[in-house]
């Protein structure tokens, strides 16, 4: 997705050669009309899978599943990553372990917002090592719904998580596939198109 591309060369700031910060934009800033587009560009690649439902999980992964869900006209289920006062009952969870942050949370969904019938895309910012998507998954599973696809605005493609999640034979659509953080610049993975 070019415009996305364009953005992180732009702005983004390579902080190290596993870190890209997007502050500007994605992970504090949001950029509306970014937002509106990369919505559409997920819409355009799940239309044909009958999703009923878009998972996501807080905070960053908010804006791009509300922006995909407008298009496709789904509602937006967030996952939690902090118990709730008023989320306590009938609760769906997983726990996900940060290697970056070396730190694990339980996330939690209540069951009245996915049920049996539910096809679910899965929609987060960033993927590196893929441990939120599959807590994401899990919650999915817990459901008893069918997880359809998996949408990431940005994809770290030399940490393990899209392999890991694309070798369990799910459909995963990363807008922006960063094969490399070097020396302060980011170099995309060359998009095969067929
Ligand atoms: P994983 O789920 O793929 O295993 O990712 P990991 O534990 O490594 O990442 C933990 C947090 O750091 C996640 O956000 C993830 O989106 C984010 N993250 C991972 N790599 C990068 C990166 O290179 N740049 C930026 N900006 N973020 C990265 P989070 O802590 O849940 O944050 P938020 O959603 O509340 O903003």
């Amino acid at each position: 997705m070019d415009l996305l591309k364009q953005k992180i060369e732009k702005d983004g700031v390579v902080l190290s050669d596993s870190v890209l910060k997007v502050d500007s934009f994605l992970n504090h800033q949001i950029d509306p009309v970014l937002m509106q587009a990369i919505g559409e560009e997920f819409a355009k690649r799940f239309k044909e899978d009958g999703i009923t439902k878009i998972l996501t999980i807080e905070s960053s992964g908010i804006a791009p599943a509300l922006m995909t869900a407008i298009t496709l006209g789904t509602k937006v289920v967030f996952a939690r990553k902090r118990k709730s006062l008023t989320l306590v009952n009938d609760l769906l969870t997983a726990k996900v372990y940060s290697f970056t942050k070396n730190e694990t949370n339980e996330i939690s969904v209540s069951n009245n917002f996915i049920n049996e019938n539910d096809r679910v895309l899965i929609i987060d910012d960033f993927l590196a090592n893929g441990q939120a998507a599959l807590g994401l998954l899990e919650i999915v599973e817990q459901a008893n719904a069918k997880a359809v696809g998996i949408g990431i605005v940005i994809e770290k493609a030399f940490q393990e998580g899209g392999k890991l999640l694309r070798d369990k034979g799910i459909k995963v659509e990363s807008l922006a596939q960063i094969e490399l953080l070097e020396n302060g610049v980011v170099t995309f993975k060359e998009e095969v198109t067929v």
